[in-house]
């Protein structure tokens, strides 16, 4: 099911939680919602389930106007299935009883009950708890109760709230890959919020970042990574270390030329800069270490060597404090610790506009 949301806000006491958000969710489509705490992404995720109305724009799933737009639909008849943070289970009742207490209250007759019970406890793994009480769990496998109530109503839109955050980190790959697996499966629409940005690259068809009740980049992960929109973004996804830039002349190629402020280093690079400044996006894989500063080249300091994944890793760190990491070749001898090197850059990402931003953001 096509979950469109158009132009969405939702204001809590004079603050905008959700500020103005339009995207398409397509059908079938994982989509990971990522941002800090406190940027709207849980109440997004109500907006979607009809938790919470829109005090602007309208929510359309397949094409049927749900909020904002004609009638207000209720949750109860928006079919839509979420699992929270906190997985509220019954506690008095077992697990098979949990998973389906919603199928019974929508009267479905008992043996299509118990088969849907048995089916979605099997999918997550939980196919011999049905008799054990909540209590009887550890976290994770209340966890996956939740997920097993939801999977039960095999709904065309599933919404998850930070639904590992609960689990020890061991579990969490393999719940994971288990929401993976059921996403192809069920090919229903998956809407999932989290914070850490390992789990949505690992999950989403495109990703929504979100800032301050925004929606700054919306793209698949590969996208997010090596073209980011804006500097907060390629911050906050770890895409390299940022230097202030300007442009110095469009190449032939369509390629950027740019030069490092505080550099005099020029660097040809990908990314659309019109005119003037922006921020020059440099990751390991573009840059070349020099064992001597000359002018020409960006300026850094040996912090810290390391070996690592069957090579040596140097932390160089840049005049301003960003650190970015150069592996070293096999048979090259490592520069001391402390020593001001060179870097030359044969590619990076321009990002417009985001010298003032910066500036912005620090005020
Ligand atoms: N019912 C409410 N009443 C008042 N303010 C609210 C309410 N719900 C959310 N907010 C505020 O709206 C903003 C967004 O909250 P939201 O819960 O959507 O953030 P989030 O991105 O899910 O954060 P987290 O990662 O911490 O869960 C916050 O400033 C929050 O305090
Ligand atoms: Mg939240």
């Amino acid at each position: 099911m096509r979950i469109e949301i158009d132009s969405v806000s939702r204001v809590f006491g004079g603050h905008a939680a959700v500020d103005g958000v339009s995207l398409t969710v397509g059908s079938g489509e994982f989509v990971v919602l990522l941002g800090p705490s406190g940027c709207g992404k849980t109440t997004l995720l109500r907006l979607i389930a009809g938790l919470e109305e829109p005090d602007g724009g309208a929510i359309r799933l397949d094409g049927r106007p749900v909020a904002g737009q004609g009638p207000f639909v209720g949750p109860g008849e928006r079919n839509i299935g979420i699992v929270f943070q906190s997985y509220a289970l019954w506690p008095h009742m077992t697990v098979a009883g949990n998973v389906g207490f919603a199928l019974k209250v929508r009267g479905l007759p008992r043996a299509e009950r118990e088969a849907r019970i048995a089916r979605a406890l099997a999918q997550v793994g939980l196919q011999d708890h049905g008799r054990r009480f909540p209590f009887q769990l550890s976290g994770g496998q209340r966890q996956r109760v939740a997920v097993a109530r939801c999977l039960a109503m095999s709904p065309p839109i599933i919404l998850l709230d930070e639904p590992l955050a609960n689990l020890d980190p061991n579990l969490r790959g393999a719940v994971l890959r288990e929401f993976r697996q059921m996403h192809r499966e069920l090919r229903s629409t998956f809407v999932y919020v989290t914070h850490d940005q390992a789990e949505a690259f690992a999950l989403a068809d495109r990703i929504a970042i979100m800032d301050a009740g925004r929606v700054i980049q919306f793209a698949p992960p590969r996208e997010i990574f090596e073209e980011p929109r804006t500097a907060g973004v390629a911050r906050f996804v770890g895409s390299g270390a940022l230097l202030p830039a300007e442009l110095l002349a469009r190449t032939s190629e369509g390629r950027m030329l740019v030069r490092v402020l505080g550099h005099q280093a020029v660097v040809r690079c990908a990314g659309d800069m019109p005119t003037g400044s922006g921020m020059l996006c440099l990751k390991r894989r573009d840059v070349a270490l020099h064992r001597t500063w000359e002018p020409g080249l960006i300026e850094a300091r040996v912090a810290d060597l390391r070996y690592q994944g069957g090579g040596e890793i140097a932390v160089l760190a840049l005049p301003d404090g960003q650190e970015i990491e150069v592996e070293l070749g096999r048979a090259e001898p490592a520069p001391a610790m402390g020593a001001r090197v060179g870097l030359s850059a044969r590619d990076g990402w321009v990002i417009p506009g985001a010298v003032a931003a910066r500036a912005s953001e620090a005020a």
